[in-house]
């Protein structure tokens, strides 16, 4: 029966240290994949949980950036004789300048890591992949609206460009591309967001809550796992219906 099993799978999860990207790779063992979690620092974060080396958990050091180190743990992969089933790339840092001050450099820098960081782990891991295999990208309600952090709301744009592209690109070897967009979501990222935004964002959430690390991975387990076999090119919202009223809750709440 197809299920959310993973037995005999190997997914890679890129910022798997803390936040979310933990919570996805502890999901992703209890589903029976062999996870290979990354992150920037030299040892398995705390975040992580238990490591069992040469486990079904095993921690790897990885800057998404870093085109060569992407070839390292590819060659590492290969080396294993493992194929990879699964690509996460959750990894992704925020940028809070506003529109008339953000700079270049802001905007550089949130695309290195949020789009082309993504990039670099599809072309050095699609090569390892064959059908069957399910990447999934973390992109953001703020690339669904006019969130206003202008260089990391234009990243996050830029990364559904390039899983749409990757979706075409890759559907005729089997590999399917999809993107999550996580709304507030209780992680590090977030635990320094002032008040104001908090409640701001709270008025423009249906569900009048925010979202936990779990509730994303429950859905990236989804698209990894066959149970969303002809599901491609498409992006899906955990945000507690904030990006679906389209602005249109205020209107709503002010006629109660
Ligand atoms: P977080 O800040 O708690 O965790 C991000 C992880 O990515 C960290 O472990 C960090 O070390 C790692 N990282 C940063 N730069 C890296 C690099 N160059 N190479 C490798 N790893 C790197 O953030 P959180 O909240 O777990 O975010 C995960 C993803 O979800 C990000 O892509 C973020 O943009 C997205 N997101 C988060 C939301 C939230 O409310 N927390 C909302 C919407 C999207």
């Amino acid at each position: 029966m197809v299920g959310l099993d993973l037995a005999g799978r190997t997914v890679v999860v890129t910022g798997a240290g803390q936040g979310q990207g933990a919570a996805e790779a502890r999901l992703l063992v209890d589903a029976g994949a062999r996870v290979i979690a990354t992150d920037l620092g030299p040892e398995p974060p705390p975040g992580l949980g238990a490591v069992f080396s040469g486990g079904p958990l095993t921690y790897r050091q990885l800057d998404v950036t870093d085109g060569p180190g992407w070839a390292k743990l590819a060659e590492w992969i290969r080396s294993q004789g493992w194929q990879v089933d699964g690509l996460v790339n959750n990894a992704g840092i925020t940028q809070r300048s506003r529109l008339l001050d953000a700079s270049v450099a802001d905007l550089q820098r949130v695309y290195e890591v949020n789009v082309a960081g993504s990039l670099l782990g599809i072309q050095a891991l699609a090569p390892l992949m064959r059908s069957g295999a399910s990447i999934v990208n973390v992109g953001s309600v703020a690339g669904l609206t006019a969130h206003y952090p202008v260089a990391y709301t234009a990243s996050k744009w830029a990364l559904r460009g390039l899983s749409q592209v990757a979706a075409m690109e890759l559907g005729p070897r089997g590999i399917r591309v999809n993107t999550v967009h996580p709304g507030f979501i209780e992680t590090p990222m977030t635990q320094g967001a002032k008040p104001e935004f908090r409640q701001a964002t709270l008025a423009e959430t249906p569900l009048g809550r925010t979202g936990s690390v779990e509730e994303v991975a429950g859905v990236v387990l989804f698209l990894l796992s066959p149970l969303s076999s002809f599901v491609t090119g498409a992006e899906i919202p955990v945000d507690g219906g904030q990006a679906g009223h389209g602005g249109a809750k205020s209107v709503s709440d002010a006629l109660r």
